[in-house]
């Protein structure tokens, strides 16, 4: 055996990563999962390379939706959220997703943190309180969100429709400019009533100059991304700019923090939500005694890289930013924006059993991992849509993961184990002469840089696209040699040894390829098959694997029939 050989490159880049925190009232589904498995690979690779990555998450908890629904679980809300919470983190383990901690925006980090951002933008002179009108519901005695207010469209008379847009016709209009309204909570017929409301003013000049500089910032943003801010940022046909004051308050009954000095007004959800980033990150640094000033001080080096769903990008690019700005903190380096989810073609449906949950997967028994590697093969880094297409899903692990990954462990192992007592030859660019051997190992090192920048750069469909080539090629060698050919002939031990030492590394050199993917089966590679510490990225040209483990097959194949249960374990009853 070889020395255990460490990890010598030093962290070279510092970032604090987030992914969008889920709300407290429901289950993580496969679209959340599109999120939370994308950063983890993006964690895991920068981790690899030698960065520090904190990541970190958080359940998103207050509004109206969570306190309706612990109401009707007869919960309180703090019970509720605190069962959420468990499932949350439970489901993020089983699909490997590495938190470096998960927090709650009910927390004393986040209301602390909230109501100092709070403080700072009032000193700063762009906090206003207004008179505004809103849907009350007399019966239930609350204020109505848009959302609580249905009724007749007022364009088409299509009925039960929401306060503020028309399913039927696609309309946009204000909740009181529906036909025969009526409040959602209680069926009553909602009034118009007045309350006092505190602004962010966003209008603000200072507000409208910083968020142009800092959204146009060369690869701050996807391109798609940055468009869309020049036209929110933008004038509407009467010259008028379009981003108007942003309301940060909510009349009691509400679940959430209460407006300092303003009582009975609480801080709309959206409002705390994010600044829940900074609170999991206090608390990450409480735990691990570092200084949260590093990572939140306007002259912060830490690179602060949230990922998000492209229909949250409004949140995350105009409020958040302007707020950290004002609050004389610093702002995030990057936003990058995912598309949204359908399966077989056709958006998630409750009805036909596509809106499956994190923990029906686990519970069909199904791998992570296989999920993970679709997962990557399909994001690109772009805002565009990706399907789950079952047929596709099952061909591609099958095939990929299986057939070529996995494969090539399955067939030389055995060999070296019983005929080399398991150990490997040297590297053979280190003999003489050019061989297929040697250029087999050669191409690990000039594919890498291609591979890193698909994952730096979230496109993992062409990090897959680049892996299946270097699988082909060593399937494709072990097809030419036949080491169960040369096994069996008389005088070509050395050539099997070869054969077998050559493969087996390029398969480890695969595995540190494949490992921000498959994080869990590559740790299974590295244990039972090699026998090695944590695999480096640095260590790629030559990986540290001198001998080779007797180990039970790495991973099994999917059956169609599992998914039909899965399908059918979500589909509600008919
Ligand atoms: O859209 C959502 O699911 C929100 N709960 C995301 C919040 S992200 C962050 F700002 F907290
Ligand atoms: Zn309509």
């Amino acid at each position: 055996m070889t020395e255990p050989v460490k990890c010598s490159v030093m962290p070279k880049r510092s970032i604090f990563l987030t992914s969008a925190l889920p709300y407290a009232n429901g289950s993580i589904h496969i679209g959340h999962l599109v999120e939370y498995i994308q950063t983890d690979i993006w964690s895991r690779f920068q981790r690899i390379q030698g960065h520090e990555v904190v990541y970190v998450g958080a359940d998103d908890t207050h509004g109206t939706p969570i306190m309706l629904k612990a109401e009707k679980d007869g919960l309180s809300p703090e019970a509720l959220i605190e069962q959420v919470w468990k499932e949350h983190t439970k489901d993020f383990e089983d699909f490997g997703v590495g938190f470096d901690l998960y927090h709650s925006t009910h927390s004393e980090e986040n209301r602390r943190l909230s109501e100092e951002i709070y403080r700072a933008l009032q000193k700063a002179g762009l906090i206003e309180v207004r008179r505004i009108e809103q849907m009350y519901d007399p019966e239930k005695g609350m204020f109505l969100p848009d959302r609580f207010v249905k009724g007749e469209c007022p364009k088409c008379g299509a009925k039960d429709q929401y306060g503020d847009s028309c399913e039927a016709c696609g309309a946009t209009y204000l909740p009181t400019d529906l036909r025969n309204p009526y409040s959602a909570v209680s069926g009553a017929k909602p009034e118009t009533r007045e309350s006092d409301h505190y602004f962010f003013k966003l209008s603000d000049p200072r507000c409208h100059q910083f968020l142009r500089e800092w959204a146009l910032e060369s690869n701050r943003l996807q391109p798609e991304a940055a468009n869309k801010l020049k036209e929110w940022l933008g004038e509407d046909e009467q010259g008028q700019a379009k981003l108007g004051d942003w309301d940060i308050s909510r009349d009691a009954p509400y679940f959430g923090f209460e407006i300092p000095d303003a009582p009975g007004k609480f801080f709309y959800v959206w409002l705390d939500a994010p600044v829940g980033y900074y609170a999991a990150l206090a608390k990450w640094c409480e735990k691990s005694g570092q200084d949260l000033q590093r990572f939140i001080a306007a002259d912060s080096t830490v690179e602060q890289v949230h990922f998000i769903g492209k229909d949250i990008l409004y949140f995350h690019t105009l409020f958040w930013p302007a707020m950290l700005k004002f609050a004389g903190l610093r702002t995030p380096t990057n936003v990058f924006a995912h598309g949204f989810l359908t399966v077989d073609g056709a958006k998630m449906s409750k009805s036909r059993g596509t809106f499956i949950t994190a923990s029906s997967y686990i519970a069909q028994g199904l791998n992570p991992e296989w999920l993970r590697y679709y997962f990557a093969s399909k994001l690109n880094g772009s805002m565009e849509d990706l399907d789950l297409n079952f047929n596709d899903f099952i061909a591609k692990v099958n095939s990929d993961l299986v057939g070529k990954y996995a494969n090539i462990a399955s067939r030389c192992a055995g060999f070296i184990t019983k005929r080399f007592n398991g150990e490997l030859l040297g590297d053979a660019r280190d003999e003489q002469g050019q061989t297929d051997h040697s250029d087999l190992e050669a191409m690990f090192p000039e594919a890498a840089p291609k591979i890193a920048d698909g994952y730096e750069n979230r496109d993992t469909a062409r990090v897959v696209r680049e892996f299946l080539v270097l699988m082909d090629a060593v399937n494709g060698y072990v097809d030419t040699h036949k080491p169960w050919e040369l096994a069996r002939q008389e005088g070509q031990e050395a050539r099997l040894h070869r054969v077998l030492s050559t493969s087996l590394r390029c398969f480890a050199r695969l595995s540190i390829l494949l490992k921000p993917i498959c994080p869990r089966t590559v740790a299974r590679v590295e244990t039972e098959v090699f026998g090695c510490p944590s695999l480096q990225w640095s260590q790629l040209d030559r990986p540290p694997v001198a001998k080779v483990g007797s180990f039970s097959h790495l991973m099994t194949r999917v059956d169609r029939t599992a998914i039909d249960s899965l399908i059918e374990a979500n589909a509600l009853p008919a």
